[in-house]
């Protein structure tokens, strides 16, 4: 394989980790994709160690190229400051310093969605297309990733703004959709009231919607009336693979917003 044109992608999840070798020019996966159960309860040592059999498997067909893993929790500096679907020991952890001393190699570590919705922009529902994009991953909660002219904007964390004096996630999600068994007219009400919102926040050009879900887009995004164009994510299970090893393979490292530059 030719270096710089390939890097690993970690997907960590709270059911499953997922990891493959990225083609970063075609955003193709060029290995099996290798996928492990996530630990019960989500410890740290528990995860880095399934995280490290994936890269050793991965390590054996792509050598020395770029390593990015991603993962549901807010990434500042390295460091998580929040935990979904995982053990909360995980906030205020040096995670990144964790992987990279166990693992032994140096690693890319961000948002689960902000790698969904870097590879949505990159090769995926919003390639080319310049302004504001917004990506909203809908599963268990609601991830997001902000896009400016292809330049992610990391953290926003907009599956928790504020819906009927309710955290977002928690009624808009497709978790939510499964919880109350609604049908996919009550569901979209539902999301109705969160696009609108977020398009009075932010503006958007565009709205990139994922998660496993986006698969029966055509059940609810034709119930939704917005001003902003909405496009289900095309990327699907492979989304946070592709921008992990994407995010990985750029010069500048995503730090989050804590002085660093992106
Ligand atoms: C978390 C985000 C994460 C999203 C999807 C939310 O509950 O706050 O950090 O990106 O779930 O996993």
């Amino acid at each position: 394989m030719t270096p710089g044109t390939t890097a690993i992608g970690i997907d960590i999840g709270g059911t499953g980790i997922k990891g493959a070798v990225v083609d970063l020019a075609t955003g193709e996966l060029v290995s099996e994709r290798v996928k492990l159960a996530t630990p019960e309860h989500g410890e740290p040592d528990d995860i880095v160690e399934v995280t490290s059999q994936i890269l050793a498997t991965l390590s054996d067909i792509a050598t020395n190229v770029p390593v990015g893993i991603c993962f549901p929790a807010v990434v500042r500096n390295g460091r998580t400051m929040s935990a979904a679907n995982v053990s909360d020991a995980w906030i205020g952890l040096e995670a990144e310093k964790l992987f990279e001393k166990a693992l032994g190699v140096d690693i890319q570590f961000v948002n689960d969605a902000d790698a969904a919705g870097y590879a949505e922009s990159r090769f995926g529902a919003a390639s080319n297309q310049p302004g504001v994009v917004m990506v909203t991953t809908l599963g268990t909660g609601i991830g997001t990733a902000l896009l400016y002219n292809g330049v992610l904007v990391p953290n926003t964390e907009f599956g928790h703004i504020e819906l009927d004096g309710h955290d977002a996630e928690r009624k808009a999600a497709y978790s939510a959709k499964e919880r109350d068994d609604l049908s996919w007219s009550k569901w979209a009400k539902r999301l109705q009231k969160y696009y609108t919102a977020l398009e009075k926040l932010l503006s958007p050009d565009l709205f990139i919607v994922g998660g496993g879900v986006s698969k029966h887009s055509d059940q609810f995004l034709p119930l939704l009336s917005l001003k902003t164009p909405i496009l289900p994510a095309v990327l699907r299970n492979n989304a946070g693979i592709l921008g992990a090893a994407a995010l990985a393979a750029n010069d500048a490292p995503v730090r989050g917003r804590g002085g660093h530059p992106l």
